[in-house]
């Protein structure tokens, strides 16, 4: 897997050396309820989610090169339901950390890496009703709103959630490019 780098941050693979940390921001509600997960409670769970849902292709930790903490995720997810030539970004940052663009920064690097790298065409991005502050990502990021899957249910929190689907294709993103 790759590594990538701004001035500010880092995408890397996750490392089982990452448990603390995503325990420290994982097990605050805020962070995985908006998500559709339950806050980690302890350091074992976030160890077990380390190994069986982060260390895995295309999941990367954004680590701020300031303190050389990992304090959030994006990945890409392709494959399965999607077709080869789409893939989907998913993403979540420690709270301490919201507000300061560090999202967008890191989407931007898998926006490139997907359309340039993987021959990806079709991006998409997705956030459930009511959260405008992924909404707000996903907009800075050149993402235009798609469609609605109503009724999605959330197997962790035995709820349903109403999916705003949101949508970049690669031609859309090159003239994005170009007019920066
Ligand atoms: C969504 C999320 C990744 C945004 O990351 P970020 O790096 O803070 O993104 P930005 O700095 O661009 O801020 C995005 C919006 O968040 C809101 N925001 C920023 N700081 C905030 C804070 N401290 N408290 C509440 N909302 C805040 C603002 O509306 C902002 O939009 P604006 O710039 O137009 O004002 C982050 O809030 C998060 O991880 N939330 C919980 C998990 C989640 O929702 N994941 C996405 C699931 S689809």
């Amino acid at each position: 897997m790759k590594t990538f780098e701004t001035e500010r941050i880092i995408l890397r693979p996750w490392q089982k050396s990452d448990a603390e940390a995503l325990f420290k921001y994982a097990s605050e509600a805020e962070v995985g309820l908006p998500c559709g997960w339950r806050p980690h409670k302890d350091i074992e769970e976030s160890k077990f989610v380390l190994e069986k849902i982060l260390m895995v292709p295309e999941t990367y930790a954004i680590v701020l090169k300031e303190t050389g903490e990992a304090v959030g995720s994006i990945s890409l997810m392709m494959g399965g339901r999607y077709g080869e030539e789409e893939a989907e970004i998913g993403y979540w940052l420690g709270k301490p950390h919201w507000g300061k663009g560090i999202m967008p920064e890191a989407v931007k690097i898998l926006q490139n890496y997907a359309f340039c790298d993987l021959g990806k065409t079709v991006l998409w991005c997705g956030y459930f009703t009511g959260n405008d502050k992924s909404r707000r990502v996903s907009e800075k990021c050149g993402f235009r709103y798609h469609h609605t899957e109503y009724g999605v249910m959330m197997k962790q929190l035995g709820e349903t959630r109403d999916v705003n689907k949101t949508v970049i294709y690669k031609n859309e993103w090159e003239k994005m490019q170009k007019n920066s």
